[in-house]
């Protein structure tokens, strides 16, 4: 018996990272193969805070159902976390909530805030779960270019008025997967202005808070009046190397935060309290482990940037993120670039039109290897032809 998805499921598309998946299993040569298409973290989660979880592993207050919006100390750890870093006062208990990373904020946030036909507006290119997630929603994406000629930051006044009118989010990414671009405080505080204008929610995407180059990236929790108007999504997943522990908070304007937890108590479960407990001391250490990281994706960057600098390619030197988007060179656009460096050199590269029209003549590289690797990579891309 063959079941048929519902219309929702059929109208969504197919997970663009699921269908890398399956290109990478089908190459041939895999002792090979140098996958540069994904981004997941290849450092391991600091020791002290598998010490942590080690502990509170055996304390049965972990053993029992947590509650629904996050254990006391972490939601505090969270808070004391805003307020250190970024000068911004919350509520631990009204205006946090926490979940199994960042991708549930994404997916959970449309569903809470769409009618039918409402419109989140974002980037093109932008992280490819958004569109998905407002399909499922039953809302419409409507995407802003973001180009070197807007330094990557979207023109709020090009949108449409009938576009505007139903606009109930605006869903920003900085720092920006895949441009590395990041935002400036003055850029934050005009979509606070915007948003206060036309009555939307502003949304940052927070996921590469600490994975940025030269200055510390800004949070649009910072803009002046923000928590009227905004939320910001976390993660432990690149800052901590904690991908695989699932674990990520929104924060900001509590009557939003209401919103979610409602429909986040019915939908998703809670963290195991140990991995909350682990986060937590995450948030308290005095972050020389972030330095570090931070100071490895560098050089990283900087070796790969550099080195396809030197073959004369067009690379958009990132801020921040753990990527590196590069145009495609002429006669050629992003997926035929990719298949030709994959059949000539066995790397595969992220085709940029999975991010949206606006990267159809591009290409994203990942950071998450070996400085050697990279070299090797930049080797091998030296000797091809197109
Ligand atoms: C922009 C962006 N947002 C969210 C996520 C999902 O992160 P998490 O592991 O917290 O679900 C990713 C993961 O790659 C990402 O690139």
């Amino acid at each position: 018996m063959e079941f048929t998805p519902s219309q929702k499921v059929r109208q969504i598309p197919k997970s663009f990272f699921a269908d890398l998946d399956k290109k990478i299993d089908a190459v041939e040569d895999q002792s090979t193969l140098i996958d540069l298409a994904k981004g997941n973290p290849d450092q391991p989660t600091p020791e002290f805070i598998i010490d942590e979880l080690k502990i509170a592993s055996e304390k049965l207050e972990n053993h029992r159902y947590t509650p629904f919006e996050g254990k006391t100390n972490f939601l505090k750890a969270i808070s004391n976390y805003y307020q250190k870093n970024y000068g911004v006062t919350t509520d631990p208990f009204k205006a946090i909530l926490t979940f199994n990373g960042s991708a549930i904020g994404i997916s959970a946030i449309p569903q809470v805030f769409l009618d039918p036909g409402d419109y989140v507006v974002t980037t093109d290119p932008c992280y490819p779960e958004y569109d998905a997630s407002v399909a499922l929603a039953g809302g419409k994406l409507y995407q802003l270019p973001i180009t070197e000629a807007n330094d990557y930051l979207p023109d709020l006044e090009s949108i449409p008025d009938e576009v505007l009118q139903k606009t109930k989010i605006l869903l920003l990414n900085y720092p920006n997967n895949p441009t590395g671009a990041e935002a400036t405080s003055q850029f934050f505080e005009k979509v606070i202005q915007f948003c206060k204008l036309h009555h939307i929610l502003a949304v940052n995407d927070f996921a590469y808070a600490a994975l940025s180059y030269d200055e510390k990236p800004v949070s649009i929790l910072e803009a002046p009046e923000a928590l009227d108007y905004a939320i910001e999504l976390n993660t432990f997943s690149k800052t901590h190397n904690m991908a695989g522990w699932r674990a990520g908070y929104v924060l900001g304007n509590e009557s939003a935060i209401a919103a979610i937890k409602k429909y986040h108590d019915h939908v998703y479960s809670t963290i195991f309290g140990a991995v909350q407990d682990a986060a937590t001391v995450g948030l308290e250490s005095d972050q020389s482990s972030v330095q570090q990281l931070r100071t490895l994706y560098r050089q990283r960057r900087d070796t790969l940037v550099g080195g396809l600098k030197q073959l004369g390619w067009n690379v958009v030197e990132p801020k921040g993120t753990f990527f590196v988007w590069v145009k495609a060179p002429e006669g050629l656009d992003g997926e035929q670039f990719t298949v030709q460096i994959l059949e000539q050199t066995n790397i595969v590269v992220a085709p940029g039109i999975g991010f949206g029209s606006n990267g159809r003549d591009y290409i994203r590289l990942s950071l998450t290897h070996d400085e050697s690797v990279l070299k090797e990579v930049v080797e091998r891309l030296s000797k091809i032809n197109y």
